[in-house]
C-alpha cells in the first residue's frame, strides 16, 4: 500500500524529532536537517521499523538540497511538509537567523510550489514573537521579499542601527522579524495556493523544552520567567507541537489554512491581559 509522504525539516531537532515519531507511523518520512545528528535520528527510526525514503544532511537554502528533497517527495500524490528547521536569537547572528528562518522558508516553498498536488499542506514553525508588536520602520516591506539580492544586507542595516550595535539585540529584533515574516508569507501563499487546493498554516510555539528552548532558558533574560508563567500550568513539550500540527495536516482541518495557531500554553493570552 502507497502512503503519504511527509517531508521534515529540522528533523534533528526537538520538533522535527517529534514530528518525525509522530507523522511516521502513517507516513513514509522524508527527513533533512543542517546538523550530522540527522543520520543518527534516520537509523533510530528505522530500527523501529518507520519507513525513512531519505535523510539529507545540508543547509536549506541550498538550491541543490531543496531539489534533490522535491525529487524525493515526487509528484501527483498530495504532501504533507512539516517545516520546522530555525534559529533562535541565542543560537546565531542576525545574518544567520533571517537566513534560515525567512530566506530559507520562502525557497523552500517555492521549491515545493510545483509539486503540490490537491490535498497537500504545508505547517511551519514560526513562534510568538512573531506576534510581539514592536514595529522598526522600514521593514514591512522589505520583509515580502527576502529573495532580493540585496534584502540581508538593506534589512541588516536597519537592524544593527535599531539595536544600537548590540549583537545580542540584533538576533533578538531578526527573530522577531523573521517570525513575523513567515505568519505574513503563510497567508499570502495560502491565497496562491487555493486552486491547487493545497493548504499551508503555521504554528506559533512558545516555550518548548526542546535543545532551543533549553538554550534560550539559560541564555536569554526573562526566558525562564516566561517557561514558568504559562497558564497552562507547566511547560510545552516538543509533541505538544507536533499534535498540533497532526491535526493541521488532517482532515479535520481542511477548511483551515492561511492562519496561524498559537501553541503557548495560553502565555500570549496572558501577557496580553496583563498589558490591559
Ligand atoms: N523551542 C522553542 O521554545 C521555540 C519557541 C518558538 C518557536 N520555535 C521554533 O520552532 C522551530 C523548531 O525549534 P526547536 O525547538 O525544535 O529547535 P532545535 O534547535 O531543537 O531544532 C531546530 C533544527 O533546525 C536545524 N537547522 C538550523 N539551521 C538549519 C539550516 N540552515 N538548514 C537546515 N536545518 C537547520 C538545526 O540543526 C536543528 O536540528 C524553530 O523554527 C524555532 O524557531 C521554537
Amino acid at each position: 500500500m502507497t502512503r503519504r509522504k511527509v517531508l521534515v525539516t529540522g528533523a534533528a531537532g526537538g520538533m522535527g524529532r517529534a514530528c518525525a515519531r509522530l507523522f511516521g507511523a502513517t507516513h513514509d518520512l522524508v527527513l533533512t536537517d543542517a546538523s550530522a545528528r540527522l543520520t543518527l535520528v534516520a537509523e533510530e527510526l528505522e530500527a523501529d521499523a518507520y519507513t525513512v525514503r531519505a535523510a539529507r544532511t545540508g543547509d536549506l537554502g541550498d538550491t541543490a538540497l531543496l531539489d534533490a528533497l522535491v525529487a524525493d517527495l515526487g509528484s501527483g500524490e498530495p504532501v504533507t511538509i512539516l517545516h520546522t528547521a530555525g534559529l533562535s536569537p541565542s543560537q546565531a547572528d542576525w545574518r544567520s537567523i533571517l537566513s534560515v528562518n525567512l530566506v530559507a522558508t520562502e525557497k523552500l516553498l517555492a521549491a515545493v510550489e510545483p509539486i503540490l498536488a490537491p490535498g497537500s499542506v504545508v505547517v511551519a514553525i514560526a513562534s510568538t514573537a512573531g506576534h510581539v508588536p514592536i514595529e522598526i520602520p522600514g521593514t514591512a516591506d522589505l520583509l515580502k521579499a527576502p529573495l532580493d539580492t540585496a534584502f540581508l544586507d538593506t534589512i541588516g542595516a536597519i537592524i544593527e542601527a535599531a539595536a544600537g550595535g548590540n549583537a545580542a539585540g540584533a538576533s533578538g529584533l531578526a527573530y522577531l522579524l523573521s517570525k513575523r515574516a513567515v505568519l505574513r508569507l503563510v497567508e499570502r501563499k495560502a491565497v496562491a495556493w487555493g486552486a491547487k487546493g493545497a493548504r499551508i498554516v503555521s504554528i506559533s510555539p512558545g516555550l518548548i523544552l526542546t535543545p532551543m528552548g533549553r538554550q534560550e532558558v539559560e541564555q536569554t533574560p526573562g526566558a525562564a520567567e516566561t517557561r514558568d508563567a504559562a497558564p497552562a500550568g507547566r511547560p510545552g513539550t516538543a509533541m505538544d507541537i507536533a499534535l498540533a500540527a497532526r491535526f493541521l495536516a488532517s482532515d479535520s482541518a481542511t477548511f483551515i489554512t492561511g492562519t496561524d495557531l498559537r501553541v503557548d500554553g495560553g502565555t500570549t493570552a496572558a501577557m496580553l491581559s496583563m498589558a490591559g
